[in-house]
Order: structure tokens, then C-alpha cells, then sequence
């Protein structure tokens, strides 16, 4: 199955869209292309190459900061003492109930990562937010680690998400 990874676009079917969780079915429908307009959020969606116009799976990228005051200490003594740190959030991650379990969703983090990569704007942690701990445990499979503050926030280092995409190509 070819998979097609870009963004979302008024041409594409979000009504049928269900991931078992209704805020993010709904988030897609009714809020993403808003999101998107005002600079909110940047939705990239997953289609097959058979079916283009039928969103599979999808995941939201955003602008972020964390405070210097809440990486842990080994890695905030190698960063300049700027209060904050710039961040990209992977805020909202979905896959098809039909579609799950086929690697789809890891597939979606690693085209996030490679996306936040290759663009220019400069950051330096890569944030995931889980809503529950399987889903953190999903998380941690790619090597993202749990703040201490709340293990249900991960983040993963720049060099870290650079090493990965270069081990998996696209
Ligand atoms: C979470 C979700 C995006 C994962 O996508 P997916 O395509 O089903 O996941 P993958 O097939 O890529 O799974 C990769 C691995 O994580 C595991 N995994 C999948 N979903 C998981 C979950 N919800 N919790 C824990 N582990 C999970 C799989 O067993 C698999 O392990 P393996 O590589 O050892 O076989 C998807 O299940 C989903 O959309 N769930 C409903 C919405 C949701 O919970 N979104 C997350 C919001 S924070």
C-alpha cells in the first residue's frame, strides 16, 4: 500500500474520518482547515495512492517553547541560558480505526520529524503530547523521553530526530 503524505486540502473527504477517539475525528472535520488559515496548526494528512482523496490518518505541527527550567539538567548545562527553548509540538496524531495497527501512526511521526527537519525555522526539541500512557508508551518505541513534570509530555532532542530520519529513509 503507497501512502501519500502531505497537506490537507478543501479537495479531500474529512467527514468520514473516525480514529475511535470523537475530539480529534471532530477536530479534523470541523476545526483543522481553521487551524491551518490562521496559522494555528499545520495539518498534514495520510492517503493511500488508490484512494487520494480519503484522509487516513493525520497529525497537526505547531510552534512551541519549553522553559529552560524544565529539560533536565545534563541536557539544559549544554544549552544557552535563554529562558526558553524553541519547540516544534506534534499536538494531535490520528490513524482510521479500520487502518490501525499497520504502522500508519509511525509512519505519520516520522514524516513529522523528517518535515521539521528539513524546514528552516529553527528549533531545538521536538514535542508529543499523549493522552494516555499507551499512548506515551507508542511514544517511547521512538526513543522519546517523558518530562519529569508530566510523563504523559515527551520530548526528543534535534540531533536525536536528525539521527533517526537518516537511519529510516523516506
Ligand atoms: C495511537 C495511534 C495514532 C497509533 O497509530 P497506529 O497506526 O495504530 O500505530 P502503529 O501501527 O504505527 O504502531 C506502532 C507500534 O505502537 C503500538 N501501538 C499502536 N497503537 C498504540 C496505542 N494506542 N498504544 C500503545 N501502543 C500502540 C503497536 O503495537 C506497534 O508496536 P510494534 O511496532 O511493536 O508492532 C492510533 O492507534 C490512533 O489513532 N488511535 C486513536 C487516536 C489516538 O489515541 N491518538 C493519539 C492521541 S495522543
Amino acid at each position: 500500500m503507497k501512502l501519500l503524505f502531505g497537506l490537507l486540502s478543501p479537495a479531500m473527504e474529512k467527514s468520514g474520518f473516525a480514529c475511535g477517539e470523537a475530539a480529534l475525528d471532530t477536530y479534523l472535520q470541523k476545526l483543522a482547515s481553521q487551524d491551518m488559515k490562521r496559522g494555528f496548526a499545520t495539518v498534514i494528512v495520510a492517503r493511500t495512492e488508490t484512494d487520494p482523496k480519503k484522509i487516513i490518518g493525520y497529525y497537526t505541527l505547531s510552534a512551541a517553547s519549553v522553559l529552560l527550567d524544565n529539560v533536565p539538567e545534563e541536557m539544559a548545562r549544554n544549552m544557552p541560558r535563554y529562558p526558553n527553548i524553541p519547540a516544534v509540538r506534534l499536538g494531535r496524531l490520528a490513524v482510521a480505526s479500520g487502518m490501525q495497527g499497520q504502522h500508519i501512526g509511525s509512519l505519520l511521526v516520522l514524516d513529522a520529524l523528517r518535515r521539521s527537519c528539513l524546514n528552516e525555522l529553527a528549533w531545538a526539541l521536538f514535542l508529543v503530547d499523549a493522552k494516555n500512557e499507551r499512548v506515551a508508551a507508542f511514544y517511547e518505541k521512538f526513543l522519546f523521553q517523558r518530562f519529569a513534570d508530566n510523563t504523559l509530555h515527551l520530548w526528543m532532542h534535534r540531533k536525536q530526530a536528525e539521527n533517526l530520519i537518516t537511519q529510516i529513509p523516506a
